[in-house]
């Protein structure tokens, strides 16, 4: 398997990266990318590890060698948030990001599976899926949005509450990767129980953990570490899938398995081609019904976005 990180040099890329070298099946390939000089200096560095993994750094002039090959490309370019903004405020610059290296997918790694990590996720999956189909090579069960990380955090705050360990909760968290369209189904959890007070008060954590990060790190950017282990997850969750291992399922944003809008966060089983069976996610209670309800405009304006950024229209 080759796997190649798109901004490797970067908070997250750099933790992913580490995660990876160490976790990535034996005999494995990882490819970094970025157009930070830093990047061949990370690639020397990680390369000491003693992991049967081997790592390539690949500079600004080589993005076309670092793609070629890949079976999975994970995309965390870009800028983060500073606090006051909205994700959304990052679609100046990373929707031109991300278009360009995804018009490089599409001419040197068309099969390879994507998973988008740089925001807003809501809209550059939307980018990315009009760069493919424009270059004739989209395949909907390919491209994902990395929403990983809403599901660990879910995971880690309902287990504080219950007091268990979190690697032993199970939670769905559906819709998109923003403020409201954050929708954790807290409702299906397993021995929680919240009253409406704590239910409103734990999806609203969750939705602004996101803001809690940024806040924190007072201007020195937003959540790397924690969203390296999510797309480390995420990464090797789709490798499982390619090397044919049954039942691997994680929640993500793609196309093609909602009633709801063009691209929606849910269970997806993967597989040899991606997404192989896009899954339900159960009853929502009155609350979360009421809460998907309202998410939805945020959410299908953020898709249009990102289509008309390609489009023109
Ligand atoms: P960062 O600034 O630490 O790193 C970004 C890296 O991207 C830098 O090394 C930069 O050189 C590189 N880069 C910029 N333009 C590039 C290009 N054209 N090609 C290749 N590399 C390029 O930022 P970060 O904290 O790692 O965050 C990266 C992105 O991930 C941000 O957009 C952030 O909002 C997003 N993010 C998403 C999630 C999620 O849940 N999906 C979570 C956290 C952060
Ligand atoms: C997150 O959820 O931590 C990321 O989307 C980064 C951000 O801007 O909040």
């Amino acid at each position: 398997m080759k796997v190649a990180v798109l901004g490797a040099a970067g908070g997250i890329g750099q933790a992913l990266s580490l995660l990876l070298k160490t976790q990535l099946p034996a005999g494995s390939e990882l490819a970094l990318y970025d157009v930070a000089p830093v990047v061949p200096g990370v690639a020397v560095d990680l390369s000491h590890i003693p992991t049967a993994v081997k790592v390539e750094g690949f500079g600004q002039e080589k993005l076309a060698d670092a793609l070629t090959g890949a079976d999975v490309v994970l995309i965390p370019a870009g800028v983060p948030r500073k606090p006051g903004m909205d994700r959304s405020d990052l679609f100046n610059v990373n929707a031109g990001i991300v278009r360009a290296l995804v018009e490089a997918i599409a001419d040197n790694c068309p099969k390879a599976l994507v998973g988008i990590i740089t925001n807003p996720v809501n809209t550059t999956v939307a980018i990315a899926a009009e760069v493919l189909k424009a270059k004739g090579v989209y395949d909907a069960k390919r491209l994902f949005g990395v929403t990983t990380l809403d599901v660990i955090r879910a995971e880690t705050f309902i287990g504080e509450k219950l007091g268990k360990n979190p690697a032993d909760v199970h939670i769905n968290v559906i819709g998109g990767h923003s403020g409201v369209t954050i929708l954790p189904l807290l409702s299906q959890v397993e021995g929680l129980e919240l009253s409406a007070d704590e239910t409103a008060a734990m999806t609203k954590r969750i939705q602004n953990a996101g803001t809690e990060v940024v806040e924190a790190k007072a201007g020195g950017g937003s959540a790397t570490l924690s969203m390296g282990q999510a797309a480390a997850r995420f990464g090797l969750s789709l490798i499982r899938g390619l090397q044919g291992e049954a039942n691997v399922v994680e929640c993500a944003y793609v196309e093609g398995g909602s009633e709801h809008a063009r691209f929606f966060a849910q269970p997806v089983r993967l597989g040899k081609n991606g997404v192989e069976e896009v899954l339900g996610y159960g009853e929502l209670s009155a609350f979360e019904q009421g809460a998907l309800d309202s998410a939805l405009a945020t959410l299908k304006g953020d898709i249009t976005l990102g289509e008309e950024f390609v489009t023109g229209k």
